[in-house]
């Protein structure tokens, strides 16, 4: 999920590794490494500079790889920091992505007398290749046999001992790509490491994989036949001028959405079994299936997620569920330990005051309690007895875009696991599965539309006020939603169960005041339309986001954002983009960023749109 750069040629390679570094620094880490031949790994938890101030000034290389990592397994620690080896060190690797099948790879390799030094997935890859190598001889060879074992998504470049000059790279779900100089050669996994040293640039597709040394690159198919492919020239000029316009961060961080569900569900969902599986769930099964009640603690988005998890649980699992703010939480009496109480903190960044001190007064009181948090190694991932993660990503715009998201996911999947164990059938948690491994497309089909919300934002540009309003799981979508629109284009917005509007809001209500409606065509759809019908009269221009095809929501809206028909509790992951769109584009177009300013380094990656 983070970044690789990798040289091999005949300057010296550690100015060109770490200005490579510096130039994807952007993308969020939390730890660096950096692997030259003969002379070892150089590794910091923390920033590149601090890399910098640990290398021996003395080092000659003319080769090396190096690694931003953003944990996914395994805390930041220096041994979880790549470059990672195997048992004797002949073989060095930096990894981007996530093995899924790791702990039985692992288990196997343990027991043919392997080492492992690691808490990473990755570490497995160098084990497989150095096991490979010995056979083989053919570096190339070795790593393509090696991954014929591997399920999961990388980016890889891999070093031998033995081989100072040699680079063998493959790719799947993660790009790599190869920037082609004389007798030189830049590899990375995205275009700003390249861009200081030439424009011709090779990219591997999924599959593929490919040896590089100075004399020259050959790529190879998934089935191993040889492949001759042109180098794409990019333009440098353009390039450069592009990332002036490049999206801001939190735009960013929407475009990689559908990325961020893909990776939230990996290696976490069993088709055949139509159940979903938590490696930090295993172990208490138990307690699981005699769960009698659970109480979600969460701040913002996150308090929000959390409303849509509970009606999740409560319609599929049937458990009472509470969500609870962490700043309220701690204002309430300290509840006695309760056999079959869970108390469970949601966090994108593990680090949530509120949500800290929360999850304490839980623990004092003999309350189990369980994470879901997207930052590995944070607070709360370490206080609590047992959890999950998002794999989201680092979040660099404002947060919480892909955090929110990929809570909602993972509230899904856990709510069909906890289903499954009591009693939903296998076939309908098949059915489950099916719609949540669309939401990506789904989403890439909304994003594909943004336009279009550019166009409304402009259109309501001149309006100060804003009402969001949905019912059952979309009345997070409007708290959400208003939140967003609060934060990122400080304007003011208000939200309410649209049942709730009539009770007292519809009074502010005039033409000045439009009404965004979150009401895709589902069991409160009817509900929905009568509370719009109410509002309408108040004469303020009325949004609705509603279900592709609904045609009927032109009779009572002025404006009508579609998003693909899902399950009703999978609406508010595809109810959310429109509305983060909105939210950014109005920002955008009123001046503000909340995003830091962008930074030069900020860079477009092959296929990113840039039109923003
Ligand atoms: C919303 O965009 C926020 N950044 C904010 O509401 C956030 O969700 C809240 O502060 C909780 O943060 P956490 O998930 O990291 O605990
Ligand atoms: N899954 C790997 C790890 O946790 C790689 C993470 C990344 O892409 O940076 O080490």
């Amino acid at each position: 999920m983070c970044a690789i750069v990798g040289y091999t040629g005949y300057k010296p390679a550690i100015p060109i590794l770490l200005d490579g570094l510096r130039s994807v620094e952007y993308k969020g880490y939390d730890s660096v490494g950096i692997y030259l031949p003969l002379s070892g790994p150089y590794k910091n938890v923390g920033k590149v500079e601090g890399l910098v101030d640990i290398l021996p000034d003395n080092l000659v290389s003319t080769a090396g790889i190096a690694h931003i990592r953003w944990a996914t397994h395994g805390v930041p620690s220096l041994e979880n920091t790549h470059p990672l080896t195997d048992t004797n060190k002949n073989v060095w690797i930096v990894h981007n992505g996530m093995i899924e099948n790791h702990d039985e790879l692992r288990q196997e390799l343990q027991e043919k007398g392997h080492i492992f030094t690691s808490e990473t997935d990755s570490e497995i890859l160098a084990h497989l290749i150095a096991d490979e190598y010995e056979k083989c001889l053919k570096p190339h060879n070795a790593v393509a046999k090696a991954l014929e074992k591997v399920v999961g998504t990388y980016g890889l470049a891999v070093m031998f001992s033995n081989l100072p000059d040699t680079i063998v790279i493959a790719s799947m779900g993660n790009k790599m790509s190869i920037g082609i100089k004389d007798g030189e050669y830049i590899i990375a996994s995205e275009t700003a490491p390249m861009l200081r040293h030439t424009s011709n640039v090779v990219q591997l597709r999924d599959g593929e994989y490919a040896i590089v040394t100075p004399q020259g690159y050959t790529i190879y198919s998934f089935d191993h036949e040889k492949l001759s492919r042109k180098p794409k020239t990019i333009d440098i000029a353009k390039e450069t001028a592009l990332r002036k316009d490049v999206p801001h961060n939190m735009m960013k961080d929407i475009l990689e959405l559908p990325r961020v569900l893909e990776n939230s569900a990996r290696g976490r969902v069993i088709m055949q079994e139509g159940t979903a599986r938590f490696g930090g769930l295993d172990e208490h099964m138990k307690e699981l299936s005699e769960l009698k009640r659970l109480i979600i603690v969460g701040c913002g988005s996150s308090y929000y997620a959390g409303l849509i998890g509970k009606l999740m649980l409560e319609d599929y699992v049937k458990i009472p569920v509470e969500v609870v703010y962490g700043s309220e939480f701690i204002n309430r009496k300290v509840m006695e330990a309760q056999d079959g109480t869970i108390v469970l903190g949601l966090s994108q960044s593990g680090e949530t005051p509120d949500i800290i001190d929360s999850l304490a007064i839980a623990k004092k009181a003999g309350i189990r309690t369980y994470g879901l948090v997207n930052v590995v190694g944070s607070t709360i991932s370490k206080m609590v007895d047992t959890g999950m993660y998002n794999h989201a990503g680092p979040e660099q715009g404002v947060r919480s875009t892909k955090g929110y998201i990929s809570q909602i996911e993972v509230l899904a999947l856990m709510t069909l696991e906890l289903a499954r164990i009591r009693g939903l059938s296998k076939a309908r948690g098949a059915e489950f599965i099916a719609e949540i491994k669309q939401l990506p497309d789904k989403v890439r089909t909304i994003l594909k539309e943004r336009r279009k919300i550019k166009k409304l934002a402009e259109e309501y540009l001149g309006y100060d006020d804003f009402l969001l309003i949905g019912r059952k799981y979309n009345i997070a979508s409007a708290h959400e939603g208003a939140l967003k629109l609060k934060k990122v284009s400080y304007v003011h917005a208000e939200s309410f169960p649209a049942g709730e509007v009539k009770n007292g809001p519809i009074a502010m209500l005039n033409e000045i005041f439009p009404t965004i409606a979150i009401m895709p065509s589902d069991s409160v759809y009817d509900a929905m339309r009568k509370d719009v019908e109410l509002i309408r009269e108040r004469g303020g221009p009325i949004l609705a986001i509603t279900t592709e095809g609904n045609m009927d929501a032109y009779s009572f809206a002025d404006d009508v954002i579609f998003i693909p028909d899902t399950r009703e509790c999978f609406s508010p992951i595809l109810a959310n983009i429109p509305l983060q769109l909105f939210a950014y584009y109005s920002g955008a177009l009123r001046g503000f960023s909340q995003d830091a300013p962008l930074r030069p380094s900020n860079v477009v990656t092959f296929d990113q749109d840039t039109d923003e």
